[in-house]
């Protein structure tokens, strides 16, 4: 496999960053993730709008103009021949000697790798996915897509010990803010399809937003605002989106199916729509 860093390509094991690297050191960084289908990038300008925002939340300049970034990330999906599967970018600080306030002339480090994956059969969308909630510990902007995971890490490994795939975080005053990396969406038994507004609380999904488009373009009722477990619970249907997952059904919540516990009629045809946009 090939990857890239600082303007190199080089085989994945040789792909190496210094320790002192401020993505190490401090989460001092950001990146994205975009789906790859026939071989081509799914709605990558979404990706590269938000990676964008995320530089500029942290005062980062890119090491390469976005244009350049797109033709690395191309390169990184024929180089290793994917067809299907996913690219990782990562912009930090750079490495410096280990000081809390930005260096004065560190270079960014831009790292890249393509993973292969089946995203379009994969058994999560026949099976759907069970959902474990926690209180949702992370920090104040988690609308930056920063590489500072933790809390996300450990609401996943949680989920994983409890047989379920994905974990949904609940904020202080019980509402869900969003899986650990996906966005958390209800349909209730009015039809509507229900999601948390974009702010501050939640990563602003580029699978959310085309979802949401795409449904809106079927005539389908959205609704942005909050939702509590119980609502979810009692809800038709609920599924996730995101770019490595696309859309997949949830079937149960902390144990209570959702529905009939089984995925979604409404869910399975959103996905249906998102694979026809995504290809
Ligand atoms: N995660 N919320 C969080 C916290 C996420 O980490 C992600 C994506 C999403 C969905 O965003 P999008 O639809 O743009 O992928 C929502 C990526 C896939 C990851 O960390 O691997």
């Amino acid at each position: 496999d090939v990857a890239y860093v600082n303007g190199v390509f080089t085989p994945l094991e040789d792909a190496k960053v210094s320790i002192l690297d401020r993505g190490f050191l401090f989460a001092d960084g950001v990146y994205e993730v975009a789906a790859v289908i026939d071989g081509r990038l799914v709605d990558n300008e979404a990706h590269l709008a938000r990676l964008q925002r995320s530089l500029d939340a942290l005062r980062l300049t890119s090491p390469a103009p976005m244009p350049e970034i797109v033709e690395i990330e191309r390169a990184l999906v024929s180089r290793n021949g994917i067809d299907e599967g996913l690219v990782y970018l990562q912009i930090t600080r750079g490495a410096a000697e280990r000081d809390f306030s930005f260096p004065n002339n560190a270079r960014p480090t831009l790292v890249a790798f393509a993973q292969r994956k089946n995203i379009l059969a994969s058994p999560a969308a026949q099976t759907g996915v069970k959902i474990l909630t926690v209180p949702d510990l992370r920090w104040a902007r988690r609308d930056i897509k920063s590489v500072a995971l933790l809390a996300q890490v450990l609401a996943k490994q949680a989920a994983t010990e409890a047989g379920c795939q994905e974990a949904w975080m609940v904020d202080q005053e019980g509402f869900v803010t969003e899986g650990s990396s996906s966005t958390a969406f209800i349909i209730t038994k009015q039809d509507a399809i229900v999601t948390r507004p974009n702010s501050t609380a939640i990563l602003p999904g580029c699978t959310r937003r085309a979802v949401m488009a795409l449904a809106d373009q079927e005539g389908l009722s959205v609704e942005e605002r909050p939702f509590t477990v119980a609502e979810a619970q009692e809800a038709a249907e609920a599924f996730l989106t995101s770019a490595s997952n696309l859309v997949l059904p949830v079937v149960s919540i902390d144990g209570r199916p959702v529905g009939t516990g089984v995925p979604g009629e409404r869910a399975k045809r959103l996905r249906a729509i998102y694979l026809n946009f995504a290809r």
